[in-house]
């Protein structure tokens, strides 16, 4: 994929990373909300050497849009690193109630030890990280309501950051800052898009709408040749703009002179995919890593 339509302005990352640096020292266990769909492009590329003094826990959110085998192939590739993962959908809250007893899982020693000491079990600690729209509101929303989270604000602190009490021994920190994906990256920009976590008057829909349909013409789900009464055969010759004007074609997009609108031909194929009408589609695997 060489296209160069996505242009992006991030803004600076540094004073972010300062401030996490900072907030390190508070925490047990980092949780890094990744979208299970594009675990790779929904990573922010600094984040493992800031946090590797730390524990961490990954949570493969909107699992529910996500193939279920492929969330089940990064949970062991995760497994296989010492890292738990584990898959939620923090619309719906499915997964949820593992959030808290993975924590656990995860400092049982540090439990331990001061169990063994005789002391009472410490608070314990963690910060929550993710790129945006990855669903960290969503997560904060849900775990907050499901455990009557109390919502702190710890001037003193860290200015600004802001604290939950999940429960008299668990606390939640928001990620100081905001973190960015890697986008300079062609592949994970496109791949950003397609989800959704770009807003589309951004970017150029038709050329996304395009790369997309070469996906598909690669990988073709039942659910999308059905969708367009399509079989794999059909498009597997034709070019990305030809693909798109047979869609156009077959919702009967067409405009005066009986040409196809292939603008709203693109948006549809997008409320279709991203309202999982083309299956579950998941855009990364383990293996490319
Ligand atoms: P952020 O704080 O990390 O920026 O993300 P936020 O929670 O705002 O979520 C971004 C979008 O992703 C929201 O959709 C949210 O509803 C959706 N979302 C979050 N988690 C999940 C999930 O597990 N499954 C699904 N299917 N969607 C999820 P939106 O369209 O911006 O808002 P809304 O119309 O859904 O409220």
């Amino acid at each position: 994929m060489e296209n160069q339509y996505i242009q992006w302005f991030p803004g600076h990352m540094t004073k972010t990373k300062r401030k996490i640096k900072e907030s390190l020292k508070l925490i047990d266990v980092v949780v890094e909300i990744l979208d299970a769909r594009i675990p790779i492009s929904s990573s922010n590329p600094d984040l493992a050497e800031l946090l590797s003094s730390k524990p961490k826990l990954v949570l493969l959110n909107k699992c529910d849009k996500a193939n279920r085998n492929a969330t089940n192939q990064w949970i062991t590739y995760y497994h296989n690193k010492g890292i738990k993962a584990i898959p939620v959908d923090c619309k719906s809250g499915r997964g949820l109630n593992k959030f808290v007893p993975a924590v656990r899982e995860i400092l049982s020693d540090k439990f331990k030890a001061q169990q063994a000491k005789g002391l009472k079990s410490p608070i314990l600690r963690v910060m929550i990280v993710g790129i945006p729209n990855v669903g960290k509101s969503s997560f904060i929303n849900k775990i907050s309501k499901q455990t009557r989270a109390k919502v702190e604000d710890r001037p003193g602190v860290t200015r600004g950051n802001q604290w939950y009490t999940i429960s008299s021994d668990l606390e939640m920190l928001d990620t100081p800052g905001v973190l960015w994906p890697k986008f300079d990256d062609q592949k994970v920009a496109l791949h950003l898009a397609f989800t959704g976590a770009i807003k589309d008057n951004i970017l150029d829909i038709e050329s996304l709408a395009m790369d997309f349909l070469e996906l598909m013409q690669n990988h073709p789900t039942d659910e999308f040749l059905a969708r367009f009464k399509l079989k794999a055969d059909d498009i597997q010759d034709l070019q990305p703009f030809e693909m798109l004007e047979l869609i156009g074609r077959k919702r009967g997009m067409l405009i005066s002179g009986g040409e196809i609108d292939t603008e709203r031909a693109a948006n549809l194929i997008f409320d279709e995919y991203r309202g999982g009408k083309f299956g579950f589609i998941t855009l990364e695997y383990p293996e490319e890593l």
